[in-house]
């Protein structure tokens, strides 16, 4: 496959690359930029932090389970791009001397990324920029602090070099060309027209989005994927419009895009996006994909379907739609048919009750133990509506039927949520596994319903919110 794109401000034109060749693989052992370093391999670490910068600004990626081709028309800036070209160090970089943020160095490169990303993006939630990045030796108040003294120095010129290179009547044309078509056995369509034709012909070709899960099966598996089909290039699937009466969503939005549109919407779902992972993954993982890997503990379907959500696929120049929920026949299988593929999904405006509890081993970057979402509606006292789907708590997300029917048309009163919880055991046999035993996802599921209640009164339970 043929790949163009600006690595530290310089032009890079690959031809014939292995299209699961990895970034941070290439960088290492064709380039000799070993700064990116290799820590887990698979998204969790850090340590291969890049700042990769495209139409929608900068952002930082790892480069681990990044595949080249989803590089094309971008510009690539390693940690040894971020300090000037003259050896200045980036603020960033000083700040970390200065306050000794750093004792064995290994993931030193990635911090500095991170950090850099961050202060360019004017970005001063140094907590949450820097949950994606795992330090083993210094701890992370000393990198807190470096990141707070550099907040205050200007952004340096080589930072914002690479925006303008992009916007350059010369650099534009790195992203132009060769995409398009076949070559060998990977295509990077311009627009969802261009990929349902090509996937409606290639409807063994796997789709790769934000390669979050994708990547690790190459990484991690070792897996062959075959023909396959980058989803980058459609930018128009990407777009979220939020209308009077509905919410659509692309299925490329990313979830950072994600967490923007819908703090405001619904501030509780915003909040938990925040808890999705690492700013380095919400800035590749789609919604598209979140919904399309059928994972029983994906955080947005529950969310969603709580919302009322309709799923639309599209296959050629068909498409269909359904409620969210039947998209998830049973563990590892969906409604999906050859070459259909997510397009968008989109649900109702409607005034925000909803309250979504992410409930995970570690506060940061990890994955759901049981995920529960609330949409109760009351009117005059009574409950008028309830939707509350889970992830956790079964094969696939899933809805509380017999929860949600012992609340509606029922006093919003403890009596009732007292009763509604003994619906769970109805509704839900969850398995035990690493993350949590069956009982205690039961537990926690009705223990979150009484929050919500709790909350709803506006005293809330004695609980203790970590708080960035
Ligand atoms: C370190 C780490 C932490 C994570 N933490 C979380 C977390 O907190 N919460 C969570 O929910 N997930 C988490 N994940 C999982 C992952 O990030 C999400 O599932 C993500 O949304 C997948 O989106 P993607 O764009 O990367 O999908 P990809 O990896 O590109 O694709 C995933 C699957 O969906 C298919 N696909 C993608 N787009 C489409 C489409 N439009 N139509 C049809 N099929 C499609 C692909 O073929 C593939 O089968 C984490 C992953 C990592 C590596
Ligand atoms: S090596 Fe750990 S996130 Fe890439
Ligand atoms: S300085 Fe050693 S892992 Fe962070």
């Amino acid at each position: 496959m043929d790949v163009r794109f600006l690595l530290n401000g310089e032009t890079v034109e690959l031809t014939g690359v292995p299209p699961t060749r990895t970034l941070l693989d290439w960088l290492r052992e064709e380039r000799g930029l070993t700064g990116t370093k290799e820590g887990c391999n698979e998204g969790d670490c850090g340590a291969c932090t890049v700042m990769v910068t495209d139409a929608g600004g900068a952002r930082p990626l790892n480069a681990c389970i990044l595949f080249l081709p989803q590089l094309h028309g971008c510009a690539v800036r390693t940690v040894e791009g971020i300090a000037g070209p003259d050896g200045t160090l980036h603020p960033v970089q000083q700040a970390m001397v200065d306050h000794h943020g750093s004792q064995c160095g290994f993931c030193t490169p990635g911090f500095v990324v991170s950090m850099a990303v961050a202060h360019l993006n004017g970005d001063t939630d140094a907590d949450t920029a820097l949950a994606g990045n795992l330090c083993r030796c210094t701890g992370y108040a000393p990198i807190v602090r470096a990141a707070r003294a550099a907040e205050a120095q200007p952004v340096p010129d080589w930072m914002r070099a690479d925006g303008a290179l992009l916007a350059s009547r010369t650099v534009r044309q790195v992203g132009e060309g060769a995409a398009g078509g076949p070559i060998r056995d990977a295509y990077r369509p311009q627009d969802g027209d261009e990929l349902a034709a090509l996937y409606a012909a290639h409807p063994d070709a796997t789709l790769v989005a934000g390669a979050t899960d994708v990547g690790l099966w190459v990484t991690k598996g070792l897996r062959d994927l075959g023909t396959v089909i980058f989803l980058n290039g459609c930018s128009d699937l990407g777009a979220i419009e939020i209308g009077e009466d509905r919410v659509r969503i692309g299925a490329m939005a990313d979830m950072n895009a994600m967490r923007a549109a819908m703090t405001p919407l619904h501030p509780s779902y915003g909040e938990m996006i925040r808890r999705f992972a690492s700013v380095q993954v919400r800035a590749a993982a789609t919604v598209g994909g979140n919904i399309a890997n059928g994972s029983p503990i994906g955080d947005n379907p529950p969310a969603l379907i709580a919302l009322g959500a309709t799923l639309h696929l599209r296959r050629g120049d068909s498409r269909r739609e359904m409620p969210l929920e039947a998209f998830f026949l049973e563990y590892g299988r969906q409604d999906r048919g050859a070459g259909e593929f997510v397009e968008a999904v989109s649900f109702p405006r409607q005034p925000d009750r909803l309250k979504c509890y992410k409930l995970s081993k570690r506060f940061d970057q990890d994955i759901s133990a049981v995920c529960g979402c609330f949409n109760i509606t009351l009117a005059g006292g009574e409950v008028s509506a309830a939707r509350i789907a889970f992830g956790g708590m079964a094969g696939t997300p899933r809805r509380a039927g017999t929860v949600e029917a012992a609340l509606i048309g029922r006093p919003w009163s403890a009596e009732t949520i007292a009763a509604a919880q003994a619906g769970f055991d109805a509704d839900f046999t969850p398995m035990d596994d690493m993350r949590a035993s069956a009982v205690y996802r039961l537990e926690t599921a009705r223990s979150m319903l009484a929050r919500y209640f709790a909350e709803d009164g506006g005293g809330g339970p004695t609980l203790l919110e970590v708080r960035p």
